[in-house]
């Protein structure tokens, strides 16, 4: 089959990581005869380098022909990078926020797993890291706080900043029924989490959510609260299957739940729309500190591609094979920094994507 991807390297250690994944995905080209046609395209600080802005429309209109998109990581330094000196939506986050829209990726997948071989880079104590756990983030990505109406104002001298959470009731029940569907192939059980205590936009999200629920009588729902949730992550991880949520909330527990598998090194995630395109890139951010030192861990990426052949290709055995030689560089004993520990090999980003390439069977 042929397989018309668009790269986004991006900024930071993203362009590194992309390198690893686009290795592993020759290999597995090779090996089960496929082709792979990559584009890359710039967005992020790179495209406002090259471009003056974050994402350009031919950037846009190169992602859209393509039958899937993969992103390593984008931004800078918030603090030094010249790029945050620039008005917020010539900033290398809004091409995030853009392409997000253009394309109508409401759907964000970010998978939490404990890897057997990392459970001791688990910060949580060891009686609730020996239970394992396996929890899938389905994150609303095109709504909320994110895209609603937002300005700063003076008011009688005094600044004021308004940002307004908006959802209607297709945004939340396209998204639900994502989260069901995704439940049903795991292990049929939905926490939908939400303020509905404070707010109008979650009372809303409940209702709805409540309503689809109807339609998939074999999962089990629970609504929680989010400030809640927050303390369950880190309290009973392995209570969650699939958490269903907001933009927001999706976006700050997503990154608590990978924090707990270990490492957020090793966390993929897919962003769909109704078909089967999608972009697909790790949960982790940009890592500026560490861009060019050939450190950073590619496996997120490289399960982001993975994702990939899975959801946009239906090509499962790819998958798996991508998957199996993932856990397998982990059994041999080899570790990026972020994930090292005593008595493990330490390798660095290229390396890593050469022991697992060599691995894909
Ligand atoms: C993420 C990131 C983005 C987000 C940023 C870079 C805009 O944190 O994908 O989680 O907040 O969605
Ligand atoms: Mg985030």
């Amino acid at each position: 089959m042929e397989l018309k991807i668009t790269c986004i390297p991006g900024d930071g250690i993203g362009p590194e990581i992309v390198t690893e994944a686009k290795k592993v995905l020759n290999k597995v080209a090779q090996l089960y005869g496929h082709k792979m046609n990559f584009t890359d395209i710039l967005m992020g600080g790179a495209s406002i380098d090259a471009c003056g802005v974050p994402l350009t429309d031919e950037a846009i209109a190169t992602a859209k022909a393509a039958d899937a998109v993969l992103m390593g990581s984008i931004g800078g330094n918030t603090t030094t990078s010249p790029w945050y000196k620039l008005p917020p939506n010539l900033r290398p986050e809004a091409g995030l926020l853009k392409i997000r829209k253009a394309l109508n990726l409401f759907a964000n997948l970010r998978p939490a797993v404990l890897y057997e071989e990392l459970s001791g880079a688990c910060p949580l104590k060891e009686e609730i890291s020996s239970k394992g756990f396996d929890m899938l983030i389905m994150r609303e990505l095109t709504g909320g706080l994110y895209f609603g109406e937002r300005k700063t104002i003076e008011e009688n001298g005094v600044l004021k900043a308004i940002d307004t959470l908006t959802y209607d009731e297709n945004e939340i029940r396209r998204i639900a029924i994502k989260g069901f569907d995704v439940a049903m192939k795991r292990r049929k059980k939905v926490t939908s989490v939400d303020k509905a205590n404070v707010l109008d936009s979650s009372r809303l999200w409940r209702k709805v959510v409540e309503e689809v629920a109807k339609d998939y009588p074999e999962v089990t729902l629970e609504h929680m609260l989010v400030d809640n949730c927050a303390m369950q992550l880190v309290k009973d991880p392995a209570q969650f299957d699939v958490i269903l949520t907001e933009n927001m909330f999706g976006d700050i527990l997503s990154d608590e739940a990978s924090m707990v598998t270990g490492s957020i090194g090793m966390l993929s995630s897919a962003s769909l729309n109704d078909t089967k395109f999608g972009l697909y890139e790790p949960s982790h951010g940009s890592a500026p500190d560490i861009a060019g030192m050939d450190i950073a861990n590619p496996i997120a990426t490289i399960l982001s591609a993975s994702m990939m052949l899975r959801f946009s290709f239906d090509l499962d055995k790819e998958a798996d094979a991508i998957d199996a030689a993932v856990k397998q560089v982990l059994q041999d004993g080899f570790r990026t920094g972020d994930i090292m520990s005593e008595g493990c090999t330490k390798v660095g980003c290229s390396k890593m994507g050469d022991l697992i390439t060599e691995r894909i069977k």
